[in-house]
């Protein structure tokens, strides 16, 4: 197969790998499977009691001990974890491993105070890359495929954690990362990659950047668009499939729990994600109560890493929102949601609560405007205001700009019952992004 049979080759990308390809976790029913995870659970309790003073506090003030993990259910007896216990135990006191058997650590920047560190064992690397590789190929990558990889390398996992499953896989990787977009553009042009792998936000620059260099987004090399570390919708997915005539799937992780490959979709169902469950064990919570939910219900994804060495983790509360759902393109593993929102994302305006996401939906299918918005919220009188700025399309008529605001306000107004200003912007007005988005900016004052 090359390159140089576009259409043919596009008919071909969404076809699911066959039985031989997978890894025996991926072939594996449920049955099988939560044996697996049972056995492994148990010993990474062990692991975090024996190893992490603070996993020991926690377990001891709970009234809890490794040996009352008797089925999985018996997890929920157990407490959680949180950002901020790993904030304090900076930097290398949630490690299970003496320091010397760490081979690398990330950091996450955090908005403020001090980065989460996390870090990995040689046989933690080996997992990433098998779980990663394992995502690219449910993505609909292949051995042999020329990936291009534009999330950041660096302290943030997306780079190094994608690099090194392509190269698993059997990929020839072009570790390009963030940024000097026209550079990006270049490459995508000589050297043909089938796959990209990048922010959706980052690739809509890169899209932009295409036509400006007069080259049809449609007609490139790329066929599979490998898509994460920020929400991102439907409509997103259509805009992003239509306009660079590729399949686009999404792809899940946080570093806490490994970095990217935690949850996949594949590109045979694009029907959420599914959970390598085999390394992760997932559990949806309701995020006030800490109550565990049943199948089917949404709430805070939570996760207990299963086999990791360095730094295990016991029920993370991601503050990610979504569900858990029976397996279908693996059965064995369930899915998750399309994550649209975290907790710390919603914005709570008059009492009623909003996420970017919703904007993004409303903003796609609105004719005459662009993917490219911005929120800021600021107080007039005492009250909080929320302004939606959006870019025009570069066709779009100047007398269209107006009704195009008042349809996204009124949107906006009959999905979540809240009143906001939109104004329609010059087309490239608005900051891009390099790698994650940040759509809002707050400049309530504060009382
Ligand atoms: O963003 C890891 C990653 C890199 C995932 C590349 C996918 C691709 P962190 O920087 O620790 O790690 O941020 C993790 O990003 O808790 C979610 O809130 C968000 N996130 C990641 N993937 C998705 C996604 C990486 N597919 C945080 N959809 C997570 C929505 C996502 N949100």
């Amino acid at each position: 197969m090359t390159t140089t049979e576009p259409r043919a080759t596009a008919r071909r990308v969404g076809e699911p790998p066959s039985q031989e390809m997978l890894d025996p976790a991926e072939r594996m029913g449920v049955e099988e499977l939560r044996a697996l995870q049972l056995g492994r659970l148990r010993w990474s309790l062990r692991h975090a009691y024996d190893n992490v003073p603070h996993y020991r506090r926690a377990f001891d003030d709970a009234g809890v001990h490794p040996d009352d993990c008797r089925e999985l259910a018996d997890l929920a007896r157990f407490p959680t974890t949180s950002k901020a216990d790993l904030r304090d135990n900076y930097p290398f006191g949630m490690f299970a491993v003496p320091r010397e058997q760490v081979r690398r650590v990330h950091a996450s920047s955090g908005t403020t105070g001090r980065p989460t560190v996390v870090g990995y064992t040689e046989r933690d690397l080996d997992t990433w890359a098998t779980v990663m590789a394992r995502s690219i190929r449910a993505a609909g990558g292949r051995s042999g495929d020329v990936l291009h990889n534009a999330y950041g390398y660096g302290l943030f996992t997306g780079g190094l954690g994608a690099h090194y499953g392509a190269e698993r896989l059997g990929c020839t990787v072009v570790p390009v990362s963030g940024g000097m977009t026209p550079r990006q553009v270049q490459l995508i042009r000589d050297f043909e990659p089938r796959v990209i792998m990048v922010t959706p936000s980052y690739m809509l620059t890169v899209i932009d950047e295409l036509e400006k260099q007069g080259v049809d987004p449609r007609a490139t090399s790329l066929r599979i668009g490998i898509f994460g570390a920020e929400p991102w919708t439907e409509q997103m997915r259509r805009e992003m499939e239509e306009r660079l005539d590729i399949e686009a799937v999404d792809i899940y992780g946080l570093s806490e729990v490994m970095g990217p490959g935690v949850a996949q979709e594949c590109v045979e169902t694009k029907d959420g994600l599914h959970v390598w469950e085999d390394h992760f064990y997932p559990e949806v919570i309701d995020p006030i109560t800490g109550e565990v939910l049943p199948e089917g219900e949404r709430g805070e994804l939570v996760f207990t890493s299963l086999t990791k060495e360095a730094m295990p983790v016991v029920r993370y509360r991601t503050r990610d929102l979504t569900r858990l759902l029976p397996g279908t393109a693996r059965p064995g593993m369930r899915r998750i949601e399309k994550i649209t929102g975290r907790t710390d994302d919603m914005i709570i305006l008059r009492g009623v609560n909003l996420f970017p996401t919703q904007i993004e939906e409303i903003v796609l299918r609105t004719p005459g405007l662009s993917p490219h918005f911005s929120l800021e919220l600021t107080t007039r009188g005492r009250m909080d205001h929320l302004t939606a700025r959006v870019e025009a399309r570069p066709d779009c008529p100047p007398e269209r700009r107006a009704p195009a605001a008042a349809e996204i306000a009124k949107g906006v107004k009959d999905v979540v019952g809240l009143s906001i200003e939109v104004l329609v912007v010059d087309p490239e007005t608005l900051p891009r992004s390099v790698g994650k988005l940040q759509r809002l900016v707050d400049h309530r004052e504060r009382a």
